[in-house]
C-alpha cells in the first residue's frame, strides 16, 4: 500500500528542504516540488495535505510565484508559511502590503502569543518565540478566515480557515529558533490532514528490497563503493536484496584514514556479494609524486580512479544494472544554477561508461542524509560506517598540504586518529560536522627532553554547519585539544607542534587545499 504523502510547494524559500526533513521526522513521507507543479500533477501526486514555502518574492509584485489554478478547489488542506500564507490571503480575498517600519516588518525571534482553539496551535503554550523573517504584512485578513496568533508589534501573525482547513503563518516552524515549531506542523499533519504517521525506516526498506529483487530478477548489478555513508548504504540495500548478484568494486587508493579501508571491507562481511578491493597505493602515490598543487592532485587523483574502474570494468565485462547511492539533496541540487568553481570535487560513484549496463538504479534518491544514516543502522551497518563524516574523494592526498609522501601520509593518519579518538572519548561529535587533522608542509624548530628538533606542525580544523557552503570553527574546550596536542606530539614522530585552525567558511574553506 502506498504512503501518505505531503506535498512541499516551494516558492523560492531557502527552506524548502527543511519544511520535507521536519515532516518526515514526523513520520509522514513529503516531497518538495517547484511551484509551477500543475494542477494535474498535484492530483496525481495525491497529497494529504500541501506546504506552501516562503519566496523572495512579494505576492502583489508582477512575475511574483502563485500555484496553480485551482489548487484552492481541491478540498486538499494547506499551510502557508510566511510568503504562503501571503498567498492564502491574497488569492482568498484578504490584502498583502509591504510593511511599515513601524508596524509590521519583523525579522528574527519574536514574543508570539497563540489562540490553542485552533487545530495548529492545540496542546501548545499561549505564548512562544517565533522566528519571522517578512517584510510584508497581511493588511486585511480574508473573510471566513479567523485571526490565531499576534506578536506585539503584528496583529496578524497566523489565520486559518478550520472548514476548508486552510492555515497560514507568518512565522518560521520549521526553524529551530521557532519554540514548538515541529510540534505546529505536526498538529497540521496529524490533527488537521489525517496523518497516521505510516513512513518508517523500517517499512522503507522491507520495501526497496522488494523493488529491487522485482526490478534485478536474475540480473548482475555492479556499484562502485567509496567507503562514503552514501555508497555504503546502497552496497547494503541491494547486497541484502539480491547477494552475490552484485559486485562491490571498493578502490583503495592509499589515502583513507587509518584502517578505514579494513573497516570499509569488514562491514561487508557478513554478506555474500562479489566484493573486489582494489589496492590501488603504489598506482596512485606513483602518479602524486612530485605534485604539490591542490587541483593538478584532484585531476590526477579522478583519472586514476577512471583508469582502475575500466579495468575492473573489462574484467567483469557487462552488467544489467550500475546501483548508485545518489540522495535527495543531490537531486534537488542538480536542478539549481552552478555557482563558481572554487574547487572542483571529484566524486567516486560517477558513471564508468565503459561498462556496458542497461540501467541506473538508485534506490536512496529520496532519502535525506540522516535518513540513509538510519537506513543503514536497519540493514545492520556498524555505527562507525554509519555515521561517518563526509570525506573528500581525494581523501588525505589534500590534507597533506604540498608534496604526498608515504611517510607524511603515515604521520597524517596517527595525528588524526587521536584526534578523532579524543573527540569521541569526549562525547562531542555531536556538535561538529566534519573535524580532521591536515599535515602542513611547515617546519619549526622545538625542543624536546634536551634536543632540538626540526619537525612538522600538524593542524586541527573542525567545522560546524548546516550545509559545508558556509561554516564555523568549532569552539573545541580547551581541555580537549590540549589533551590532543599532547598526544600528537608525544605519539607521533617528527610532529612537534599542534595548531587550532580558527577561520570560518567563507573566507577560507573546509579543506586546507
Ligand atoms: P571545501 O573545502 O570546499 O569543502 O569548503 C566543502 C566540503 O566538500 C568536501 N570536499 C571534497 N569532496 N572531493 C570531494 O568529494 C573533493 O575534491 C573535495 N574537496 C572538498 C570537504 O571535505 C567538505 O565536506
Amino acid at each position: 500500500m502506498e504512503n501518505q504523502k505531503i506535498l512541499v510547494l516551494n516558492f523560492g524559500g531557502q527552506y524548502d528542504q527543511l519544511i520535507a526533513r521536519r515532516v518526515r521526522e514526523c513520520n509522514v513521507y513529503c516531497e518538495v516540488k517547484p511551484y509551477t507543479a500543475s494542477l494535474e500533477e498535484i492530483r496525481a501526486f495525491a497529497p494529504i495535505g500541501i506546504i506552501f514555502t516562503g519566496g523572495p518574492d512579494s505576492v502583489y509584485a508582477e512575475n511574483s510565484y502563485h500555484p496553480a489554478d485551482g489548487i484552492f478547489e481541491l478540498g486538499i488542506p494547506i499551510l502557508g508559511i510566511c510568503y504562503g500564507c501571503q498567498l492564502l490571503a491574497h488569492h482568498l480575498g484578504g490584502e498583502v502590503t509591504e510593511a511599515q517600519n513601524d508596524s509590521s516588518r519583523e525579522y528574527g525571534k519574536t514574543v508570539t502569543f497563540f489562540d490553542t482553539s485552533c487545530a495548529l496551535f492545540r496542546g501548545l503554550p499561549e505564548t512562544g518565540i517565533s522566528w519571522m523573517s517578512h517584510g510584508d504584512y497581511m493588511a486585511k485578513v480574508p473573510e471566513d478566515f479567523r485571526l490565531v496568533a499576534h506578536s506585539e508589534k503584528c496583529p496578524n501573525v497566523a489565520i486559518c480557515d478550520e472548514e476548508k482547513k486552510f492555515y497560514g503563518v507568518q512565522f518560521h516552524p520549521e526553524v529551530n529558533h521557532t519554540e514548538n515549531g515541529t510540534a505546529m506542523i505536526r498538529n497540521f499533519l496529524y490533527e488537521v490532514c489525517g496523518a497516521t504517521g505510516d513512513w518508517t525506516m523500517e517499512d522503507y526498506m522491507r520495501r526497496s528490497i522488494e523493488e529491487i529483487r522485482q526490478k534485478v530478477g536474475e540480473g548482475r548489478v555492479l556499484l562502485a563503493l567509496s567507503g562514503g555513508v552514501d555508497s555504503s548504504v546502497c552496497a547494503a540495500l541491494f547486497a541484502e536484496a539480491i547477494g552475490n548478484q552484485l559486485t562491490c568494486v571498493f578502490v583503495d587508493h592509499g589515502l583513507m584514514r587509518k584502517d578505514e579501508g579494513d573497516e570499509v571491507e569488514n562491514a561487508f562481511k557478513k554478506w555474500d556479494i562479489n566484493f573486489i578491493r582494489v589496492d590501488a597505493k603504489d598506482r596512485f602515490l606513483g602518479k602524486l609524486a612530485g605534485v604539490a598543487e591542490p587541483e593538478q592532485k584532484r585531476k590526477i587523483i579522478g583519472e586514476e580512479f577512471i583508469r582502475v574502474f575500466e579495468e575492473e570494468g573489462k574484467k567483469i565485462g557487462s552488467v544489467d544494472y550500475l546501483a548508485q547511492g545518489t540522495i535527495y539533496p543531490d537531486v534537488i541540487e542538480s536542478g539549481k544554477g552552478d555557482a563558481a568553481t572554487i574547487k572542483s570535487h571529484h566524486n567516486v560513484g560517477g558513471l564508468p561508461d565503459f561498462v556496458d549496463f542497461r540501467e541506473i538504479i538508485e534506490p536512496l534518491r529520496l532519502l535525506f542524509k540522516d535518513e540513509v544514516r538510519q537506513l543503514g543502522r536497519e540493514l545492520g551497518l556498524p555505527e562507525y560506517l554509519v555515521t561517518r563524516q563526509p570525506f573528500p574523494g581525494p581523501g588525505l592526498a589534500i590534507r597533506v598540504i604540498g608534496e604526498i609522501t608515504e611517510t607524511k601520509l603515515d604521520m597524517l593518519r596517527e595525528a588524526d586518529f587521536i584526534f578523532r579518538e579524543e573527540i569521541s572519548k569526549a562525547g562531542l561529535e555531536g556538535t561538529m560536522n566534519q573535524y580532521f587533522a591536515a599535515l602542513t608542509n611547515m617546519r619549526s624548530v622545538g625542543v624536546m627532553g634536551d634536543g632540538r628538533t626540526y619537525d612538522y606542525a600538524v593542524a586541527l580544523r573542525s567545522v560546524t554547519t548546516e550545509d559545508f557552503m558556509t561554516a564555523d570553527w568549532t569552539r573545541i574546550p580547551y581541555e580537549v585539544l590540549d589533551r590532543v596536542s599532547n598526544r600528537i606530539v608525544n605519539e607521533v614522530p617528527h610532529i612537534n607542534r599542534v595548531l587550532y585552525d580558527i577561520t570560518s567558511k567563507p573566507p577560507a574553506t573546509v579543506e586546507f587545499e
